[in-house]
This record gives structure tokens, C-alpha cells and sequence, in this order.
């Protein structure tokens, strides 16, 4: 199957590419490199250009014979996306619109999303199941779960195949050491808690100790990017025409921001000082996955789903990389 990822040269992107090559199938990235880099995905055909040009989009879907796409272009800060909520429904819900226009009328049947975790805002319970309440409670989660519901509203009238794959909090890199995170500038937690042993920054902040948590931080469920690349190549094989599919990908256990950097202090064997600063805007207490749907309809299976090996893998890349791409 020939498959388009737009975004595919980003951090996720780039591991869902590796997986699709080990798996033997043909891709393409569509990337204008604002934030990903062409030096993740250097054997892969890359067409840089815009997911906000349609025509661009058709141009590169009847060039390459494009059968499925793996949507991933989009900007992914949630404490952000409350100061510029314009900006995450201008780049992620709008220009969702424009693919999906483009790939029908290129007839490109296939799509699987790439959705959150933040869709579900503050949950009802944990573990979160697919069909609890969607109430994002930033416009982050909010512009995702639009682009949710545009796939609904095409798939029942242009018999679109639809899968959305709901991510929990994705870290880790390549365990061949080559392809990892490489945000700019960099706000996920585990990447920034490593900056301190590199000498990056002097210690790591961590927002909000009042939230209603046994040790008063937030707590999340780390994914390894490996695995949730893995359940990618799964999902292109499980799109059905007019139906679609929602998957939440976690390993289903909660880690605290201060057992996190525990775990860092641990593999990186270095004192790593933290410092209480007030809650950032837009963060749920608690969100962990229950992934049973996927590891049941998609026969997903985690190889990695050990914080500490999650960890050890991200602070090889990033102690062998410390300025990402840049030599
Ligand atoms: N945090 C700190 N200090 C920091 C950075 C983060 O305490 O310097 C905390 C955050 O407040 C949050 C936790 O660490 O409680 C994780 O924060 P990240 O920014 O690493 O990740 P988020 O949970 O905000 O968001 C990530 C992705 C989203 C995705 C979400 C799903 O960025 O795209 O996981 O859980 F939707």
C-alpha cells in the first residue's frame, strides 16, 4: 500500500516511517518542515509543502498513487493552544478539512488520525475507555476532536475507511539510537527533565502540586514511540470503508510528574533538582489509557512498556544527540 504521512517528518512521523519501511510498505511525507526534519526520515521520499495547499496535496497523492494517509501534521501544545486557540483551529481543524477534500477528490479512501488523549478533557474515570465522555478541556483537544468529527460526518457520506488512534503521552526514541525527539522549542516533560543532566537547563519545573493526586502532580500515561508507531501500521489494515474506528493508545498505568523524574534520576544516575512552580494552564489531573480495544481489534502489542525502559531509550538518543538534528 502506498501510504502519505503528512507531518511524517516529525518525531512521531518518523518512527511510524521506520515501522511502515520494516514492514515492507511504500511511504511518502508531505512535511514543510516547520517543525520536523528531513534529516529523521532519510530514505523515504519527502515533498515539502503545506497540508493548507490542497492542490499541492492532490498534486502529491496522483504522483505517488496514494492509497492511505496517516495524518499527523499538527501543532500539539496543549498549554499553548489556551493563549492561541486561533492558531490550533486555523493549522489543526482547518487544514483537515483541506486534506480530507483532497483526498477525495483523489479518491483516496483510507486515513488514519492521529487524535489525543486530550479529547477527553478532565475524564470521568481512569482507565479512560473510547466511548467516555469527549469534553476537551483546552483548544488543543478541542481542535483534534473537530478533525474527529469531520472524519465521522465523511466517512458515512463518502465511504471513507477511518481510524483515530487517541495518544497518551508518547516519549522514548529509536532504540537504534538514530531517530528521536526533537521538539523546538521542547515543552513535553521527559525531554526537558533530560535536559538537566545534559547541562541544558539547570533543573526541571514542575507545574501544579495541588491537584487532587496522591503526591499532588499531574500524572500521565507514557507511551514508547516505537509501540504506538507499531499500532499505525496495524491501523491501515484495520480501516473499513464508511466506518470509523477510535483506539486509545497507553500502557494503562499512571506515572506522576514527580515519579517521572524519579525514573529520569534513576537511568540517568544523575541528582536532577526540581522546582515547584504554579499549575500550567489546560492540564487534566489524570489521564491513563485503557488500551484493551486496541491490543483486542488490532492486535496491538507494546514492546516497550516500561517507563524506565521508555526513559533509557529517549536518554540514549538525547545524550548521543543533544542538539537533535543540528551537527
Ligand atoms: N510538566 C511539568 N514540567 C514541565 C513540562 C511538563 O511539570 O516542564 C507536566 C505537565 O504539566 C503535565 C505533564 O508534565 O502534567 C506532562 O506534560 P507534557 O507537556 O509532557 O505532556 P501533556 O500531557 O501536556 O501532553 C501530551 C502531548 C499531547 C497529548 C497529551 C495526552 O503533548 O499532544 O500528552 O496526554 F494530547
Amino acid at each position: 500500500m502506498n501510504v502519505l504521512l503528512t507531518g511524517g517528518a516529525g518525531y512521531i512521523g518518523s518512527h511510524i516511517v521506520r515501522a511502515l519501511q520494516d514492514a515492507g510498505q511504500e511511504c511518502v511525507v508531505y512535511d514543510n518542515l516547520c517543525k520536523g526534519n528531513a534529516e529523521a526520515v532519510p530514505e523515504c521520499e519527502l515533498v515539502v509543502a503545506d497540508v493548507a495547499d490542497g492542490e499541492a496535496l492532490q498534486n502529491a497523492f496522483r504522483e505517488h498513487d496514494i492509497e492511505a494517509v496517516i495524518h499527523l501534521a499538527a501543532y500539539i501544545e496543549a498549554g499553548e493552544s489556551v493563549e492561541k486557540p486561533d492558531k490550533y483551529f486555523h493549522n489543526n481543524t482547518r487544514i483537515g478539512l483541506t486534506l480530507l477534500d483532497a483526498m477525495r477528490e483523489c479518491n483516496v479512501g483510507k486515513i488514519v488520525f492521529s487524535s489525543t488523549a486530550a479529547v477527553y478533557g478532565t475524564p470521568e474515570r481512569v482507565p479512560i475507555e473510547e466511548t467516555d465522555r469527549l469534553e476537551p478541556i483546552n483548544p488543543y483537544g478541542a481542535s483534534k476532536l473537530c478533525v474527529e468529527y469531520m472524519l465521522r460526518a465523511y466517512a458515512t457520506a463518502y465511504n471513507l475507511g477511518v481510524v483515530s488512534l487517541r495518544y497518551f503521552n508518547v516519549a522514548g526514541a529509536h532504540p537504534d539510537g538514530d531517530i528521536g525527539e526533537a521538539h523546538t522549542p521542547e515543552t513535553h516533560l521527559i525531554p526537558l527533565i533530560l535536559q538537566v543532566p545534559l547541562g541544558k537547563r539547570e533543573n526541571i519545573k514542575i507545574f501544579g502540586q495541588d491537584y487532587g493526586t496522591p503526591d499532588g502532580t499531574c500524572i500521565r500515561d507514557y507511551i514508547h514511540v516505537c509501540d504506538l508507531a507499531d499500532a499505525h501500521v496495524l491501523a491501515l489494515g484495520a480501516t473499513t470503508p464508511g466506518e470509523v474506528k477510535a483506539y486509545n493508545l497507553g500502557n494503562g498505568e499512571g506515572f506522576s510528574v514527580r515519579e517521572v523524574i524519579e525514573t529520569c534520576r534513576l537511568v540517568t544516575e544523575a541528582p536532577i533538582p526540581a522546582e515547584e512552580t504554579p499549575r500550567r494552564p489546560g492540564d487534566p489531573a489524570r489521564l491513563v489509557a485503557a488500551s484493551q480495544k486496541a491490543i483486542t481489534e488490532l492486535k496491538w502489542q507494546p514492546n516497550f512498556p516500561e517507563l524506565a525502559t521508555i526513559v533509557a531509550h529517549a536518554w540514549e538518543w538525547h545524550k548521543n544527540h543533544p542538539n537533535g538534528y543540528e551537527t
